[in-house]
């Protein structure tokens, strides 16, 4: 992609409404813009991070066994009236009346739609267990939506619905999804804690939220440094396989957000030199609650033996558009965004130091033509801005590498790489550099 073709609209000035850093640096870099109070625009460079995050989750959900479908935003009053949810849930669900006077709803999350899609198709125990899931955008009337993306009105969550026999198949379900949150999240290059959590208003008795740390995070957090010790995205998980012992592993060790800290247990069970306080960003959220839906709801298959068996649930979110935020709250410094390669929106960024220059122009020209054929995503910076400007911009933007030309460079033969998370830099011939960016 050209730049001069792009839509980048950064600002050279921090905004005065954001208040944390990813907040101020989406604004900055040109990927997001407010529309409405917690409702956001994603501009192409957010959208192309967004894009990347969702792709993670989705290969993850699938290698877990999960299905993916896709859900309505808008769903019946009808069916959380059912379930009692339809009054519990307040002011923070937004509900609309359609022109034949029914009463709709923006969708806050979908437990109540998939269980009825599922007590309407479902009849025998030969169709469980099932794990379905969607990437869709969900609606909360947060009464202080704040921090951008962070903590949004109109939110993207992938959200997955398990079904189950009895207990322990439930409790299967839940340990795939457990396992490949810490996948999913190591990915990104974020390091994620479980944490025991309440199950509010979704209910149940089996639940944990997923922390990733990052300095500017909103909760305290204080964890025993093993469960930061495993670097998830390497391991061959067998999902086959008895995950129990993995999950017992994880949450042996102590981990509690400010609110369900115990400091005496803290002490006592985490030796000195391995208590790590820090602070944390809820990015994912997995809740086992039996048949609270499925009992309310009539969601029932005949089991072996003909009798009626009511179903086992649990539901796993994780905040897809707010990962975008929380990935740059833990990867960043005083110049702007440090992408994980995994998420970055473009893998290179190519700066033409003159640009209408015939050689230098040449020379970028055909870099640009080579790193694309060799299947990397380039933004090449064509403008005729000037250089501090340049490097300015892509310092914002965060791409993992930049690749510099000017005259100097053009007349020795030598294009510049600039590692964008070290700064290191290094002067390589043409094909050295091909080499190195395209690994
Ligand atoms: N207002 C919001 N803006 C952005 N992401 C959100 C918002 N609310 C929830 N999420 C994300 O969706 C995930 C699942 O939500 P859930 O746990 O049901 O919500 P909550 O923790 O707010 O009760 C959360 O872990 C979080 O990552
Ligand atoms: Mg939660």
């Amino acid at each position: 992609m050209k730049l001069s073709q792009f839509f980048l609209p950064v600002l050279k000035e921090d905004p005065s409404e954001a208040q944390i850093v990813s907040h101020r640096l989406m604004l900055r870099a040109g990927m997001i813009r407010q529309t409405s109070a917690g409702i956001y625009a994603w501009l192409p460079l957010g959208l192309k991070v967004l894009r990347r995050i969702e792709q993670i989750v989705r290969e993850e959900q699938n290698r877990a066994g999960a299905i993916e479908m896709l859900m309505p935003t808008i769903q019946s009053a009808d069916l959380w009236r059912e379930s009692g949810r339809y009054e519990d849930y307040g002011k923070e669900m937004l509900r609309i009346t359609d022109r034949h006077e029914r009463d709709m709803l923006f969708g806050p999350t979908n437990e109540e739609m998939i269980t009825d899609i599922f007590r309407n198709t479902v009849r025998s125990y030969r169709d469980l267990p099932r794990n379905l899931y969607h990437i869709q955008w969900k609606f909360r009337d947060e009464i202080r939506p704040r921090f951008g993306v962070m903590r949004g009105r109109e939110f993207l969550m992938k959200d997955a619905y398990s079904f189950d026999l009895d207990a322990a198949g439930a409790r299967r379900s839940y340990n795939a999804m457990f396992i490949a949150y810490l996948r999913t999240f190591a990915r990104m290059g974020l390091k994620a804690i479980p944490m025991a959590a309440d199950t509010g208003p979704i209910g149940g008795d089996l639940s944990h939220e997923f922390i990733i740390l990052a300095e500017t995070g909103e909760s305290e957090v204080f964890c025993h440094a093993d469960t930061l010790a495993r670097d998830w995205a390497a391991e061959n998980i067998d999902y086959a396989s008895d995950l129990q012992p993995l999950v017992d592993g994880m949450t042996a060790l102590y981990a509690a957000t400010d609110e369900k800290h115990d400091a005496a247990r803290y002490a006592a069970e985490v030796p000195e030199d391995k208590r790590c306080n820090a602070r944390g960003i809820e990015v994912g959220h997995i809740f086992y609650f039996g048949t609270k839906y499925s009992a309310a709801m009539n969601a029932k298959v005949t089991g072996p033996d003909g009798n009626l068996i009511t179903v086992e649930m649990g539901s796993y979110g994780i905040g897809v558009s707010r990962l975008v935020a929380g990935i740059i709250e833990a990867s960043h410094d005083d110049n702007g965004i440090i992408w994980p390669a995994s998420v970055a929106p473009f893998d290179i960024g190519l700066i033409n130091l003159k640009a209408g220059d015939a050689l230098v122009d040449a020379a970028c020209t055909d870099l640009y033509a080579r790193l694309c054929a060799a299947g990397k995503d380039v933004l090449y910076d064509d403008s005729d801005e000037r250089a501090g400007g340049k490097f300015a911009t892509m310092d914002l933007i965060g791409l993992p590498w930049q690749a510099i030309i000017g005259p100097k460079g053009v007349k020795n033969g030598v294009v510049e790489l600039k590692n964008r998370a070290t700064g290191e830099r290094q002067e390589l011939g043409m094909d050295a550099a091909l080499k190195l960016l395209v690994g």
